[in-house]
């Protein structure tokens, strides 16, 4: 055995310390590097001769094997860098846990008086009727005289309506009730007509369980010719059994007196937590009022340039909390409003 020898040996093993720059994995790499510098590789055989050959040669045998270690750990570590970018860059795919937990965020939903509003909206859609609105800062001509209610009429009194102070300028209010829409609707359509109009209204009171200041209506209005109370009758207890989602439920009309229907009438329906036998939240009544309805009074067609000769209507006035308390089985009108969403979210 001569230098030359184990020269020879190590040199012959040069492309495969090359071929370390071409492993295609880790494990590969690992491998390649064994192949060259473990047991039984041309390092390990090289530094094994070392012993035989001449005193003189040895040091340049261990430089020569030492250089040769020196490149094969070169190209390993550079391979390993760059296995290891590539790796690094397919990382958030491999590393994506489908199973791992996470933070849940809350979702919100839309207000039960909301909900309710949009699915009396559906019912009335599917009967082919256009959803109106109108605005809640009202005129005394929209809200009050349009509607038989002429200067000095009781609801006109500072005790249930708000009025909106603007100085030398017309007086305007907030309007106390969905009807003026009504008006606002004849106004502009010319019949057939067949609206419902919800939104908020305005009244001048405390917020208290049963009370608020701000509460929801909706009003339906019918304008055609023929139209008769059955039709109002009809109409409301197809929109009642599928509001309330119960096929059982009777509706009850009794006579009432508004000034812009004639006839007018008050709707009651049957309880739907006893039935009709009497329980807390009918006031063992058996029955829930839910607004008020009749026949547009001529006077009001007339107004708006509509010929009561030739058309009749319908009109209704229901409250939108009252509809989803009973829903609900809530006895509180005052928890719409207070924002708490631990209640709220529950419907
Ligand atoms: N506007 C009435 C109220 O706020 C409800 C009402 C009654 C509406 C009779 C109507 C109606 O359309 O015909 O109490």
């Amino acid at each position: 055995m001569t230098l030359a020898d184990l020269e020879a040996i190590l040199s012959e093993a040069d492309p495969d310390v090359f071929a370390v720059a071409s492993a295609e994995s880790l494990d590969a790499l690992a491998a390649a590097e064994r192949a060259l510098v473990g047991k039984g590789s041309p390092m390990s055989r090289a530094k094994q001769s070392i012993g035989q050959l001449d005193a003189g040669e040895k040091p340049l045998a261990g430089k020569a094997v030492s250089a040769f270690a020196e490149r094969v750990a070169q190209a390993v570590e550079s391979r390993r860098a760059e296995l290891e970018t590539i790796a690094a860059a397919s990382a958030p795919v491999d590393a994506l846990d489908l199973t791992l937990g996470g933070h849940a965020r809350p979702r919100g939903h839309l207000h039960l008086v909301t909900q309710v509003q949009r699915e009396l909206e559906d019912i009335f859609c599917g009967m082919g009727y256009l959803v109106m609105e109108g605005p809640e800062v009202e005129d005394d001509w929209h809200n009050f005289e349009a509607l038989n209610m002429v200067p000095g009429h009781p609801a006109r009194s500072m005790q249930d309506t708000l009025y909106v102070d603007l100085g030398e300028a017309e007086q305007v209010l907030l309007r106390t009730h969905t009807s003026p829409v009504q008006i606002r609707t004849m106004e502009t359509m010319t019949p057939p007509i067949y609206v419902v109009a919800p939104g908020r209204v305005y009244r001048n009171e405390t917020l208290d369980a049963r009370h608020s200041p701000v509460f929801h209506q909706i009003e339906a209005l019918a304008v055609d010719r023929g139209i008769t109370l059955a039709d109002l009758f009809g109409t409301i207890e197809i929109f009642v059994r599928a509001m309330l989602h119960d096929d059982r439920i009777r509706t009850r009309f009794r006579p009432d007196f508004f000034p812009y229907t004639e006839p007018s009438a008050e709707l009651a329906v049957s309880c739907i937590f006893c039935d009709g036998a009497g329980c807390r939240v009918c006031s063992q009544t058996g029955w829930i009022e839910l607004g008020g309805c009749g026949m547009v009074d001529p006077d009001v067609l007339q107004r708006v340039g509509i010929d009561p000769e030739e058309y009749s209507g319908f009109a209704f006035g229901f409250g939108l909390e009252r509809i989803a308390m009973i829903r609900a089985g809530i006895d509180e009108i005052k928890t719409f409003f207070d924002g708490d969403v631990r209640f709220l979210a529950q419907f």
